[in-house]
């Protein structure tokens, strides 16, 4: 049915009708890239224009919808795309912080909602997920991914692409997801933004490629370009990746769009003038062409010139045609645009009561000695540093539509939480940056970071007076939210500004001091690992950012985080990740081993590594017991783990198992995460956990680029995080 329809229309459409299909304008409430569209209305009438970018509400939307079905001659509905990212007007926490959760089930719900919300917002595509791998925290974009993981990334891909689309993408309240970047803008050289990408092919398919392939599978609709080049080519003009491996190799049926103006970008990266870059798009496998009008302004000379063809235009368009089907579009282009829907949806209590239990479940505990947290609600509390009263940041970047005005912030989740009992006062304590060019870009884009003027020196005296007056300090310190995300790589991942010079100061007064981390990016701690009694790392929670943190600081909630991407001790040891290789001379730790893979100055070791979380319970671990020590071909192998809540409250744990494949016609990584399971545990109970490997599992792309796995000798490890394991050995047989 969907494609008689399409042929018919394709019939009737004049080559400027079709080449309009392809070309996306962004008009309305957001800026996010480097250009903005003009003459829209007399666009929208002539029929140039396939898609709508950065609009929302459903006036908005209606409006824009009614000129193009009532004005164009084929009457084509159009489609409207934004950066639902991390939720539309309910914000849940920034994706590396909703990974850290480890519940799929949860991240499937924060896109479920952000999809309810959106398509009654006008909206029916999102930007999301945000699959890249990323292994550099310098990279201001890592925080809008999963992190380093690709078994963890697939996973997290799969859920939020079911989250977004359900099981109908024609139902009013469902979204289409476009899976982005593609491919490889995690490992942007030297954590650079936008910058070159070069890799292995092994080590692409077996390392940067699965989360991308995996929401394949899950059906995502539309896949964006990334700005990257990959073996030379950037991606929205490299034909290999679009075609061959996206299409041929993977089957994939949706539309591809590029990243903002990664069209034009083509010519700076030296790939030819506007005539020549447009060809090389479209005859990539570019379907959409977003804000960059290089389409709209050169096919149909391309055309003339035989540097295009009419089917290739033909099938781009086709297939923008066949999301609008899919979308339900043809059968009401106003399906998303319910006033009274949307007034009844935006952040409904239900939604709202999510999004705190999301964030909580997202927060991690990277230190507690002595049992400093959970706080008692007594006495006074000492809330100090530039992230303790503020709400504009708890929403973190890319949430446009969220309104940073209702978010809860931490000082307001506190005293939400202990009521009159307890005295907080508080103090600023330091500027995030002292850097004027930094405040004046973070200002620009609407991180309005209040600046004190006074001296650093004066603003610690002060916190200091203050936190002579309290029982113990909660220091809230970290990022402000305009320093991750796109365009915001830090080749420094400490602390900015004089946070550390606060927290020293702080320290001196000899008060129990807990720091509440508000980031997007591993952070290099070590003074502060060294010195705090507690480190709790909240990222960027979203609108119910401050009831979370309460929650876990009170012990109204105990915390079950775990990181997805290494915390190193020190930026040189960047790129630091669990799933390295072993090298020719690994070294063991000996301090006057020379030869060896190390540095002279910083051990080889994270300060915190992937998988690590802790509780305020503690959880022992049995060896993992084998149902075999030989697994064949066609066999299943169970791993089972008894699991003890050895401490004093009730938690959750993520059980977490890897396997290392001892020897392979290539090198393996020395470990590879190939389940999890999180479970709660009353105080005191124990539960075997139990996993099933076959060797599907162990399978990876070799030289050949033929996945298979191979025969001999592999371990299982398992346990609460990547570096305290317990182990088991198996064999893989030859049949
Ligand atoms: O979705 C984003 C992308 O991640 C970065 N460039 C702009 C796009 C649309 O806003």
């Amino acid at each position: 049915k969907m494609t008689k329809f399409i042929d018919e229309l394709l019939q009737k459409m004049t080559l400027e009708e079709k080449i309009g299909q392809l070309n996306m304008i962004t008009v309305g409430f957001d800026v996010t890239g480097p250009v903005v569209s003009k003459d829209v209305d007399a666009s929208i009438k002539r029929g140039s224009v396939g898609s709508v970018l950065n609009t929302f509400t459903p006036q908005a939307a209606r409006k824009l919808q009614e000129m193009a079905v009532k004005q164009t001659r084929l009457h084509i509905p159009l489609i409207f795309g934004y950066d639902v990212i991390h939720g539309h007007r309910t914000i849940f926490p920034i994706a590396l912080g909703l990974a850290s959760s480890w519940d799929l089930p949860a991240m499937e719900r924060s896109a479920r909602i952000a999809a309810e919300e959106a398509s009654a917002d006008g909206i029916n595509w999102v930007y999301s997920p945000m699959v890249d791998i990323a292994r550099d925290p310098r990279w201001g974009r890592i925080s809008e991914g999963s992190g380093e993981d690709p078994y963890l990334g697939s996973q997290i891909a799969r859920v939020m692409v079911r989250g977004y689309q359900g099981d109908d993408l024609k139902k009013n309240n469902t979204v289409m997801a476009c899976v982005k970047h593609f491919a490889l803008y995690g490992a942007a050289e030297a954590g650079r933004d936008y910058n070159t990408t070069d890799m292995s092919l092994v080590r692409m398919y077996n390392e940067y490629l699965p989360p991308y392939k995996a929401a394949v599978e899950a059906g995502a609709g539309s896949m964006m370009s990334s700005f990257n080049d990959i073996n030379g080519v950037p991606a929205t003009g490299n034909k290999w990746l679009m075609t061959e491996l996206l299409r041929n190799q993977w089957g994939f049926d949706g539309f591809v769009a590029t990243d903002y103006t990664a069209i034009n970008e083509m010519t700076a990266h030296g790939m030819g003038d506007d005539a020549q870059v447009s060809a090389l798009a479209l005859n990539a496998g570019i379907d959409q062409d977003m804000v960059g009008e290089v389409f709209l302004k050169n096919l149909a000379q391309n055309l003339k010139d035989g540097t295009v063809q009419q089917a290739q235009i033909d099938l781009a368009c086709r297939r923008i045609l066949e999301a609008k089907w899919k979308l339900g579009l043809f059968e009401d282009p106003y399906r998303y645009t319910n006033e009274k829907r949307a007034k009844a949806t935006m952040m409904k209590k239900e939604f709202v009561a999510d999004a705190r239990d999301i964030a909580r479940k997202s927060l991690v505990l990277l230190k507690n000695s002595n049992n400093t947290l959970p706080l008692k609600k007594q006495g006074t509390i000492a809330l100090i540093g530039p992230l303790a009263t503020r709400q504009r940041d708890m929403i973190g970047s890319w949430s446009g539509a969220g309104d940073w005005k209702q978010a809860v912030s931490l000082e307001q989740g506190i005293k939400n939480a202990v009521g009159s009992g307890v005295k907080v006062v508080t103090a600023q304590g330091a500027n995030f940056t002292d850097d004027e060019q930094m405040i004046a870009r973070l200002n620009q884009h609407g991180g309005e970071l209040n600046v004190d003027q006074r001296t650093s020196e004066e603003m610690i005296r002060e916190a200091v007076q203050v936190a002579q007056q309290a029982d113990v300090i909660v220091a809230a310190v970290g990022e402000s939210q305009g320093m991750t995300g796109e365009a915001a790589s830090r080749a420094d991942i400490g602390l900015p500004g004089q946070q550390l010079e606060l927290l020293k100061a702080l320290k001196k007064t000899g008060k129990p001091l807990v720091l509440v981390l508000m980031n997007g990016r591993p952070l290099t701690l070590p003074w502060e690992d060294k010195n705090a009694d507690a480190i709790l790392e909240t990222w960027f929670a979203g609108s119910q950012a401050g009831n979370a943190i309460a929650d876990v600081l009170f012990g109204g909630y105990n915390p079950a985080g775990k990181l997805t991407a290494t915390f190193p001790q020190h930026v040189g040891q960047v790129p630091l990740y669990y799933n390295h290789k072993m090298t020719g001379r690994p070294y063991q730790g000996v301090a006057l081993d020379k030869y060896k893979s190390r540095y002279m100055d910083v051990s080889n070791d994270p300060l915190y590594p992937f998988g690590f979380g802790l509780s305020y319970t503690t959880f022992e671990y049995s060896k993992p017991e084998l149902s075999t020590t030989t697994l064949a071909m066609n066999g299943t192998l169970e791993v089972k783990v008894t699991v003890k809540n050895t401490g004093n409250y009730d938690g959750e744990e993520v059980v977490q198992l890897y396997t290392r494949d001892m020897v392979g016609s290539i090198s393996r990584p020395v470990q590879e995460l190939k389940g999890f399971q999180k479970i709660m545990l009353k105080k005191g109970e124990s539960r075997i956990v139990s996993f099933r490997l076959t060797p599907e599992d162990l399978k990876f792309y070799n030289t050949d680029l033929k996945f298979a796995a191979e025969p001999g000798d592999f371990q299982v490890m398992v346990g609460g995080n990547s570096r305290d394991v317990q182990m088991a050995a198996f064999k893989l047989a030859a049949q």
